[in-house]
């Protein structure tokens, strides 16, 4: 590890704890990479760890049949990955296949710049290690189940791996315009806890949601005290969100691709506009908006 990246690392990870209120990283950061890639490593896993793997596995997917979208379903059950904590090699040369797109294996949360590097080269970033037994209902960093199990399949899907890219390069773009809180509402209403609607009614494709073992359920409830609305980009840009609770609005997409067409124009008007804009708070509902599922 050259200097420069020994300062940079130094810098994030104080960052982090200063946030965090002094709570350290969970990952080893001392073997990561200037792009703060590490080695899997995976004959380190124990049985134990891959047990929980399974637990975690086996409760998804009583759950999310139904109200997963097919895209996920489909890529995950063709992943092979209920047995265990996967091999990143293994299935990034399957994603590589499909859409181009490579895993790798980084300790944990990674700087901004960093993440938005690897999205815009078609590098999803996965963390390495498991959650413990304590957090099996709830963690609060991501770990490899949030990362692997919630992000890496709708990745097989064209469309969205496309839009995936687009945000990173979009992330790059916001970094100089000022841009990043905005931008970072985006991700979290979208990638992690977006819902689409089909024929069959809401379904899920956000990670968020996809990987936590309560709000598969409560998200597609009908009379909660949460928000199904369809997704406007600014509106987005522009709505608080909550990090310790479910969500109280979910952004609805009719497509991938309509995911793809907001997010590829140019965002610097949003961003301009929006900087003398105070932000919503996360259970708005404003006048012209419709709930898409309401209570029966
Ligand atoms: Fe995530």
């Amino acid at each position: 590890m050259n200097t420069t990246t020994t300062v940079s690392n130094a810098d994030f990870l104080a960052t982090v704890a200063e946030k965090s209120d002094g709570a350290a990283l969970r990952g080893d950061y001392s073997k990561a990479d200037a792009h703060y890639v590490v080695s899997q490593d995976w004959a380190a896993y124990t049985e134990e760890e891959h047990a929980m793997w399974r637990r975690l596995y086996q409760r998804q997917m009583a759950l999310l049949p139904g109200r997963a979208c097919d895209e996920f379903i489909d890529a995950l059950q063709a992943m092979n990955a209920a047995d265990g904590i996967p091999e990143f090699e293994k299935a990034s040369q399957q994603l590589f296949a499909a859409t181009g797109w490579t895993i790798v294996a980084v300790p944990g949360l990674i700087p901004e710049l960093t993440f938005f590097e690897h999205l815009a080269n078609r590098r999803f970033p996965v963390t390495v290690w498991l959650r413990t037994p304590e957090e099996f209902n709830y963690i609060v960093e991501p770990d490899v189940f949030h990362d692997f199990f919630g992000h890496v399949p709708m990745l097989f899907n064209p469309v969205f791996a496309d839009f995936i890219q687009l945000y990173g390069k979009g992330g790059l773009k916001a970094m100089q315009l000022g841009g990043l809180d905005q931008l970072a509402r985006l991700y979290w209403y979208t990638v992690e806890f977006g819902l689409i609607n089909t024929p069959q009614g809401l379904r899920i494709y956000g990670a968020g949601i996809l990987s936590s073992g309560g709000e598969v359920e409560y998200c597609l409830t009908p009379g909660t005290s949460s928000r199904h609305i369809h997704l406007e980009i600014e509106r987005c840009l522009n709505t608080l969100y909550k990090i310790d609770s479910y969500q109280e609005t979910y952004f609805v997409i009719d497509s991938f691709q309509e995911l793809f067409d907001g997010t590829a124009p140019d965002f610097t008007p949003y961003y301009d506009k929006l900087k003398s804009v105070s932000p919503l708070s996360a259970n708005t509902l404003l006048p012209h908006e419709v709930e898409l599922l309401p209570a029966q």
